[in-house]
């Protein structure tokens, strides 16, 4: 596909580019349009059980090894109503694909939250992070009060979609973009690094695809080997390619809200605070209850797990301060809903 000059110089320079010239060069352009900001979204673990069977992942259907938990409707609503007292202003509703939360509930669960927080639940954002639903669906529940939807396409490259999401096809997943888009979602998506079979040129298409979808928020991470899983004997690749192409991203999507993801952090210590200074604006700490966080492993040795409600506050106002950058706390809305 014939790209325009601008998009053609981006990718002509990440090609030749040092690691270092890339993260200067998308740190800039970070800092150009989001300041020192790093915005925080406060992520909630609800379910994880899950119909679909990925390959790659630590919670999918086959694995007999899990324990399944679900939060109730009032355990998510009082959770996040003490995130929001402890200054968040994000939830992120995330779990498996799991039929058991029918739309209604969703949509009392967000109705909860927004009712349990100032401003007549104005004062907070909620991102909903729980897969495929039908159009229909998509559209409760933004007349419930969702305000943005996570789904991302995984990687970019047909066949391997279909192989590794164990029949499902990408298109369908695009597809879901599109409905998300159509009610006005604040949209994010994007893919993991370092899968099986997966090319240079993949990961380029997959950084290329995030731009045409015009994504609001893109998340990126180092796809990490479970155990359980088919994928168990796959390496994955070092932390630099994620780094890379999280940069990459950033020179061609410069409003989109990029977090600096806890896979990231998992395959190296100071892995979170190198995505901020590639271009990541975004930290997601987690706030499922500990009893059952330890449950939610999509891939193995997980960060933070040890840490108790918002614990983990700190040890990111520390990691965001090493990156040169400042937490806010505010809705950290896309950039698009705020700039007319
Ligand atoms: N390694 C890294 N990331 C994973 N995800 C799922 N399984 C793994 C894994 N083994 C990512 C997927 C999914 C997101 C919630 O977590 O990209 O969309």
């Amino acid at each position: 596909m014939k790209r325009d000059k601008h998009i053609q110089d981006i990718l002509d320079f990440y090609k030749k580019a040092t690691l270092s010239e890339l993260i200067n060069a998308a740190g800039l352009v970070c800092y150009e349009n989001h300041g020192n900001d790093v915005w925080l979204r406060g992520l909630v673990e609800f379910s994880n059980y899950c119909k679909m069977d990925c390959l790659y992942c630590g919670i999918r259907h086959s694995n007999s090894k899990v324990t399944r938990y679900r939060l109730l409707p009032e355990q998510i609503i009082s959770i996040a109503k003490k995130g929001y007292e402890n200054g968040l202003r994000t939830f992120v509703l995330q779990s498996g694909e799991d039929s058991y939360y029918t739309t209604d509930v969703l949509c009392s669960i967000i109705e909860g939250i927004k009712a349990g927080t100032g401003n007549n639940g104005d004062d907070v954002a909620i991102t909903l992070s729980c897969g495929i639903r039908s159009r229909k669906d998509y559209e409760l529940l933004k007349n419930a009060g969702a305000d943005r939807y996570l789904i991302r396409f995984e990687t970019s490259d047909k066949e391997l979609h279909k192989y590794l999401r164990n029949g499902i096809t990408l298109e369908r997943r695009l597809e879901a973009l599109r409905d998300l888009r159509d009610f006005d979602y604040q949209t994010g998506s994007g893919f993991m690094v370092g899968l099986p079979n997966e090319t240079e040129e993949i990961r380029i298409n997959n950084a290329l695809l995030c731009h045409d979808l015009e994504l609001d928020m893109v998340g990126i991470g180092p796809f990490i080997p479970h155990q359980d899983t088919p994928l168990r004997n796959e390496s994955g690749l070092p932390l630099e390619y994620t780094i890379r192409i999280l940069a990459l991203v950033r020179l061609l999507l410069p409003k989109a809200h990029i977090p600096s993801t806890t896979a990231v952090g998992t395959v190296d210590k100071l892995g979170r605070e190198k995505a901020l200074k590639a271009g990541a604006n975004v930290l997601m700490p987690n706030i499922t209850p500990q009893d059952v966080k330890g449950n939610y492993l999509l891939y193995p040795n997980k960060v933070c797990l040890h840490e108790t409600g918002f614990s983990g506050l700190i040890c990111l106002k520390a990691r965001t301060a090493l990156s040169g950058k400042t937490l806010n706390y505010g809705k950290g809305q896309a950039l698009r809903m705020v700039e007319n």
